[in-house]
């Protein structure tokens, strides 16, 4: 069966994506062939590309896709042929018209949810679960900062921490996207090219600082995020959207205030299935309760897929990104 996939030979710019017509085999073991609709476009894509989190060449790209099961392997006693399904793992490949996806990875689709919105919020709501229900716990009446609260996984995760009732204060690069942020559940927004972002958090917190910040920014924010915490804060340190975080000696978290760090990555919380199917089902309810409505802020033919990227990687979307299969 033939399929329509990028794939990567070299590490670096979007021109390394190449769209090739692949041949799948038919699926072996407890393999599954998801036939696509969508595609999720992530950050974690432009890493993978870039060679920041190192991958084995050649390689398809991509972990997170919406379809229908199209064929299953010998082994398969989860899934049948017509499931609606949505994954956000690897194996790599999901920039693709079909894909071979362990069942075990796979992840059943409510009615409710279509595949459009299931690609734009698989992998970034289960990370936005994962954060606020195993990382730590978010509370009521917890103050937490949250950079890039206008993007992909900042819109849920905003929407999603304000109805637990948390007080967030959400980062952004502009002033359109403050009102976005706004409108996602940050009680308060600071433009963070233009305005010192401690003092602000200070300001904003009689003078406390946060118990939690969320960074995904990386590079840019790290500093600003270890002087905006409050005593024995904890510091989520989860991406690099401008770089990778600084290495951070222990003497500086005591000097921050005897404060917590960590650096938690999607696939230390889904390894486990049972566990991944919890975080989906929690992401799945609190959509059906309307508390998080995903934003799709750019939609792409899966043939644009260099394009989805550069534009994401140029701060110039909002919400999800994803790529249509036609
Ligand atoms: N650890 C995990 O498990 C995990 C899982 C999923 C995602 N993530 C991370 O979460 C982050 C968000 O992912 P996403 O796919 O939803 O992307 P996104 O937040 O929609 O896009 C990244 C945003 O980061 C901000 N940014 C700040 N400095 C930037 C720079 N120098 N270059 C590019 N962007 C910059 C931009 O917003 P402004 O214009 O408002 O600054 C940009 O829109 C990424 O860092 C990703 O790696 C981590």
């Amino acid at each position: 069966m033939n399929s329509k996939a990028f794939r990567i030979t070299a590490h670096g710019g979007s021109d390394q994506l190449e769209l090739q017509n692949i041949s799948l085999p038919s699926p072996q073991g407890n393999e599954v062939r998801v036939r696509h609709h969508a595609v999720g476009v992530n950050f974690i894509d432009i890493y993978h590309r870039e060679g920041l989190y190192p991958i084995t060449l050649p390689s398809g790209i991509g972990l997170e896709a919406a379809g229908v099961v199209e064929a299953v392997g010998p082994e398969v006693t989860l899934f049948d042929v017509g499931d609606r399904v949505c994954y956000c793992k690897a194996p790599l490949g999901a920039y693709a018209e079909a894909h071979l996806v362990p069942e075990g990875s796979l992840i059943a689709l409510p009615d409710s949810i279509d595949f459009e919105t299931a690609a734009a919020v698989t992998l970034k709501g289960i990370t936005a679960a994962y954060l606020l229900f195993a990382t730590t716990q978010i509370k009521p009446g917890m103050d937490v900062l949250l950079h890039a609260a206008a993007g992909g996984v900042g819109q849920i995760l905003s929407q999603w921490a304000n109805a637990l009732g948390a007080r967030v204060i959400g980062t952004v690069g502009s002033e359109a996207k403050a009102q976005l942020a706004l409108a996602s559940g940050c009680r308060d927004v600071i433009l963070y090219q233009q305005e010192d972002v401690a003092a602000r958090v200070r300001e904003l917190t009689s003078g406390k600082g946060v118990e939690v910040v969320y960074d995904s920014v990386g590079q840019s924010t790290c500093a600003a995020s270890l002087d905006s915490l409050a005593r024995r804060g904890l510091f989520v340190s989860f991406g690099n959207a401008s770089g990778p975080a600084p290495e951070i000696a222990p003497l500086t978290l005591f000097q921050k205030g005897s404060v917590y760090m960590t650096r938690p990555g999607l696939v230390d919380y889904t390894a486990d299935r049972e566990e991944m199917l919890a975080l989906a089902n929690k992401l799945f309810e609190v959509i059906a309760s309307g508390d998080v409505k995903v934003n799709i802020g750019q939609t792409y033919a899966l043939i644009e897929a260099a394009k989805a990227q550069d534009d994401l990687a140029a701060r110039r979307t909002v919400g999800s990104s994803i790529l249509v299969v036609e």
